[in-house]
């Protein structure tokens, strides 16, 4: 049975204990949350041993499995304590919040033998996972060109999550809080190392960080990439997030959120309104595509990973690097010029 003890008991606690909740082979008994109304909140409605202090959960010898779901700065600290305490861990994004900090995660995870994942849900979203399986039957050929679009509503944000998201201290900025999911999806998706990157922001004076940016990088092999943010969407407005990627044989453009797929290559040419997946309507692909789908088919697959001895698809690595790239256009930002990505110095 996977144990499970989450940490931060927030708007993303909150998603991920509802969706562990009903998976088979998997329990919630342990949650923690400095605020101490929150935690027994939570630990009545889950069935769980409430704390306040994360070191007191790790000493719950019920909990196998940990899940690290604080504001990024409380990060490093907690995920090297769990590590020692010999836990499976899934760590929320982004990993840390400096180089140092993901270089000791890093040294620590060397021989670790529990699993460790981190959580971009995106790329468990049906949308993704249909992309994949086209490029990875060669539809697209050797992929040169990738571009995401990555939209949403800083003022809905400011009601999801707590203050500590416009405190770079404490989130680190949108740079890195945000567009790691992007520089993951790049990776992933072109299976290329982003090598330089080279970007443009506004920065929003009143809450000190970069709201609006455009970044370009060259991956590995020739390719390049293009990714670009906003968090000025109204309100209400849902969040949007595009994909275009374009190879030797082919194309894909991908809305994930409205589950929409163009796909031209040599192999097919198919304008793919959400029809794609068997035994799904649209609706359920929509759903499946969302953030809270992804998140919870993520979590079935971690548990999946823990109790069959399986590698997770998102490593510690993977974790490490996103939030790598993202130091390298801060420098950008500063020198306005294309810097170099350094990875695990
Ligand atoms: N993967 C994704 O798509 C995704 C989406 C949203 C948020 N996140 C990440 O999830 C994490 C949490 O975000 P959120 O939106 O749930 O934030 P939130 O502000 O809603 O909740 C954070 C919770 O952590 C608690 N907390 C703070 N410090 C703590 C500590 N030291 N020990 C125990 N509890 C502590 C707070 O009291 C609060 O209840 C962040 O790292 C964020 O970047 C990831």
């Amino acid at each position: 049975m996977v144990h499970v003890g989450i940490i931060g008991l927030g708007w993303m606690g909150e998603l991920h204990a509802h969706y562990l909740s009903q998976i088979d082979g998997c329990k919630v008994v342990a949650c923690c949350d400095t605020d101490a109304k929150r935690a027994a909140e939570f630990a009545k409605k889950y069935g769980a041993t409430p704390y306040t202090k994360y070191k007191d959960l790790l000493l719950d010898q019920d909990v196998n499995t940990v899940y690290i779901v604080t504001p990024q700065k409380y990060h490093y600290e907690i995920a090297m304590a769990t590590m020692q305490a010999q836990k499976h861990m899934m760590c929320e994004k982004p990993l840390a919040l400096t180089a140092e900090e993901i270089n000791g995660l890093r040294k620590q995870a060397i021989g670790y033998t529990k699993k460790i994942t981190i959580n971009f849900p995106q790329r468990f979203s049906i949308a993704t996972q249909e992309a994949m399986e086209e490029i990875n039957n060669g539809a697209l050929g050797d992929i040169q060109f990738m571009r995401c679009n990555f939209r949403f509503s800083m003022k809905k944000h400011a009601q999801t999550h707590g203050a500590w998201i416009f405190d770079k201290t404490q989130g680190g900025g949108l740079i890195l809080e945000s567009s790691v999911h992007m520089w993951d999806a790049v990776r992933y998706m072109t299976g290329r190392e982003v090598e330089s990157v080279c970007a443009v922001a506004h920065n929003n004076e009143k809450a000190n960080f970069e709201d609006n940016f455009v970044c370009i990088a060259n991956l590995q092999g020739g390719a390049i990439a293009c990714v670009d943010m906003s968090g000025w969407l109204p309100e209400n407005a849902a969040t949007d997030k595009r994909f275009e990627l374009i190879g030797s044989k082919g194309s894909i453009y991908l809305d994930e959120h409205r589950h929409y797929m163009a796909i031209q290559s040599e192999q097919k040419v198919q304008n793919n309104p959400g029809m794609y997946t068997d035994g799904l309507t649209y609706k359920d692909s929509l759903w499946h595509s969302s953030v809270a789908g992804g998140v919870m088919r993520f979590n079935e697959n971690f548990v999946r990973c823990i109790l069959k001895d399986i590698v997770p698809l998102i490593r510690l690595e993977d974790g490490a690097r996103a939030s790598e790239i993202t130091w390298s256009i801060t420098k950008s930002l500063k020198s306005g010029r294309m810097e170099k990505v350094i990875y695990g110095q």
